[in-house]
């Protein structure tokens, strides 16, 4: 397996924090859905141990180095999809899979203090997706979002997301030429616009 294998039926939402992309992920599950398209929506960090590690590291209860943190996001990404009954298996068995987050988050969050190639090789050896759907919304814009959410976590100051914004960009360029479908949206549009939008371009 390499990078340029394609997981088909498998779609990814990125962006910063506050990009919108956990609304966008649950619209298109219901709109799937509602079609009779079996489909399964999911999101990184998972929910299972290491997935937990990770959100209490996140919400500053403990701390770990920036490249523990880096394998750890890996990890729950190998479990994720390559654990028994995993993305993979259900992506290959014909359900739409569709993740909020995936590798690419891990290229633009942990490049700052890992190095991009050094994130890159760590995340070598994972399927692209079909299609990534890539919420563009500027760091102020999502810092203002976020604001209003109350709790925040580590990554979430200006500083930080407009390094993140800076390493999708060249997360992005770097999978250019890849089969993977790339296709980046405006997250300024109102959510039922986007969402009619990325309706639209599966369609
Ligand atoms: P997020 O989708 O914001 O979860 P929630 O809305 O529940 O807080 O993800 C949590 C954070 O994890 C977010 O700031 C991005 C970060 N993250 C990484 O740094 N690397 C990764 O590989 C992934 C998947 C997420």
């Amino acid at each position: 397996m390499s990078q340029e294998s394609i997981l088909r039926n498998f779609i990814v939402f990125e962006g910063l924090d506050g990009s919108g992309t956990t609304t966008q992920t649950s619209l298109l599950r219901e709109r799937l859905e509602n079609g009779g398209r079996p489909c399964h929506a999911t999101f990184e960090p998972t929910r299972a141990p290491i997935g937990t590690m990770i959100r209490s590291i996140l919400g500053g209860g403990t701390a770990v180095t920036p490249y523990t943190m880096a394998l750890l996001f890996a990890a729950d990404r190998q479990e994720h999809l390559y654990a028994e009954n995993g993305l993979a298996a259900l992506a290959a068995s014909g359900i739409t899979v569709i993740s909020d987050r995936y590798l690419f988050s891990s290229l633009a969050y942990q490049s700052g203090e890992c190095g991009f190639s050094s994130v890159l090789s760590l995340n070598a050896n994972f399927h692209l997706p079909e299609i990534l759907f890539y919420l563009d919304l500027d760091p102020e814009i999502c810092m203002e979002r976020i604001a209003g959410r109350g709790r925040q976590e580590i990554y979430e100051n200006l500083a930080k997301q407009k390094e993140v914004y800076g390493f999708y960009r060249q997360a992005l360029e770097h999978f250019s030429d890849t089969a993977m479908r790339i296709v980046r949206l405006d997250g300024n549009l109102p959510i039922r616009e986007l969402a009619e939008n990325i309706w639209n371009y599966l369609a």
